[in-house]
């Protein structure tokens, strides 16, 4: 019997600040003919200020709340590709609102790839200090690894990566969309 007869309703892509989440997410989204959702720009949205802003006046855990009802309110789409922040599979409450009826994809990087590739212009209020992006990273790592399927997002390019977890869903048998 075939592993699956159904594209998922929703795939979710997670791992750590600068993995490439939202490129990679943006990509596949255009391959699958899918709505794309980038998680951090609808809490903005929701809040009406910017994630940076939510944490210095309110707090992490505020934001957390905020992450939270943001994937809750993405629950019940279908055919769309969701890039998530990178605390948002490590929160166990987010994690399981994102995992229903998705398919999620662990974009893996080596920390020091990611070290080069998160620009200190404090958009990112946890990426102030490297050790505090080592530790978050350590901590993290064994959330992102429930994910159902991992992929390396060290070298390839969002393009090949998509095309990638595209194939390895089988999901382009189900729904490309004509032409593509
Ligand atoms: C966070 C990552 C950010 C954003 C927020 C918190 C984290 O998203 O959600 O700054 O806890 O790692 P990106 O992974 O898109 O940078």
């Amino acid at each position: 019997m075939p592993e699956r007869h159904a594209p998922p309703r929703r795939i979710v892509l997670v791992g750590f600040m600068g993995c490439g989440k939202t490129s990679v997410g943006r990509a596949l989204a255009e391959r699958l003919g899918w709505e794309f959702r980038d998680l951090d720009a609808l809490i903005e949205q929701r809040a009406g200020s910017s994630i940076a802003a939510i944490f210095q006046t309110r707090g992490e855990a505020a934001f957390r709340d905020e992450e939270r009802a943001a994937a809750a309110a993405l629950s019940g789409l279908e055919r769309i590709v969701i890039a998530t922040g990178g605390g948002a599979f490590a929160e166990p409450a987010t994690r399981e609102l994102l995992q229903q009826g998705s398919l999620s994809v662990f974009l893996h990087c080596a920390f020091d790839v990611l070290l080069g590739r998160i620009p200190a212009d404090g958009r990112r209020p946890l990426a102030a200090n490297r050790e505090t992006m080592r530790r978050l990273y350590a901590e993290r790592e064994p959330a992102y690894r429930l994910a159902d399927r991992v992929v390396d997002a060290s070298r390839a390019l969002p393009r090949e990566l998509a095309a990638e977890i595209a194939r390895g869903l089988g999901i382009e048998r189900f729904e490309a969309t004509p032409g593509a």
